[in-house]
C-alpha cells in the first residue's frame, strides 16, 4: 500500500493540461503502479475521488467511487471507477449547485454549479472502453476529476460573489 501525498493548490502542477495516457501504456506496470497509488491514497484520505495530477502524474487518469462513507453520509453510492483518457459532455443545459471539497484545497467547500446530467467515455485499466450516461453526484464526480486533468480547481468554478463556506458547514460533497 502506498499512500502517496496529495498536492495542495499553489503547486503549478495542478495548473497543467495533463497528457492522455499513450496506448501502449494500458496495462504496463508503470500506469498499473499509478492507479494503485490513486487508490491506496484516496482511500486513505477518505475522497470521493482523486485525478493522477494531484498525485504529482501528468496523465489523464481519475478514480472515483463512494460506497458508504462518513465524510459523505448522504451521498448515493457510485462504484468504484479508473478512467483512463475520459471525454464527456453535458446531456443538458441545466445546471446544478452542490457542495464541492477537494483534497488539493483543504479546509474549504462550496456550492458549485455544474451539468446535471452528462455521457461520458474512457478507457478502463484492461483497455475495455466504458460509457455511461449519469447524473447528479455522479456527473458532479466526473466534472470535478475531470477538471483536474485540465488544471481547473473548483475555486476556479465559483460564481462571481460567492465565497467557499466554512468546512463545517458542509454538507455532503465531492472530495477529489
Ligand atoms: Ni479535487
Amino acid at each position: 500500500m502506498v499512500v502517496r501525498s496529495v498536492l495542495l493548490l499553489g503547486d503549478p502542477r495542478l495548473r497543467e493540461r495533463s497528457l492522455p495516457v499513450p496506448p501502449d501504456a494500458i496495462g504496463s506496470p508503470e500506469l498499473n503502479q499509478l492507479i494503485d497509488d490513486l487508490r491506496d491514497t484516496m482511500a486513505a484520505r477518505e475522497g470521493a475521488g482523486l485525478a493522477a495530477p494531484q498525485i504529482g502524474v501528468l496523465w489523464r487518469v481519475v478514480i472515483f467511487g463512494i460506497t458508504h462513507n462518513r465524510r459523505y453520509p448522504e451521498a448515493p453510492p457510485i462504484p468504484e471507477t479508473i478512467l483512463i483518457n475520459p471525454e464527456w459532455t453535458p446531456l443538458d443545459e441545466e445546471q446544478e449547485s452542490g457542495w464541492e471539497g477537494c483534497l488539493s484545497v483543504p479546509g474549504r467547500r462550496a456550492q458549485i454549479p455544474r451539468a446535471r446530467r452528462l455521457h461520458y467515455q474512457a478507457l478502463t485499466p484492461d483497455g475495455q472502453r466504458i460509457q455511461r450516461t449519469v447524473e447528479g453526484f455522479h456527473a458532479r464526480v466526473v466534472q470535478h476529476e475531470g477538471d483536474h486533468l485540465n488544471g481547473v480547481l473548483f475555486p476556479d468554478r465559483l460564481p462571481p460573489a460567492d465565497s467557499a463556506a466554512p468546512q463545517e458547514d458542509a454538507e455532503t460533497g465531492v472530495s477529489g
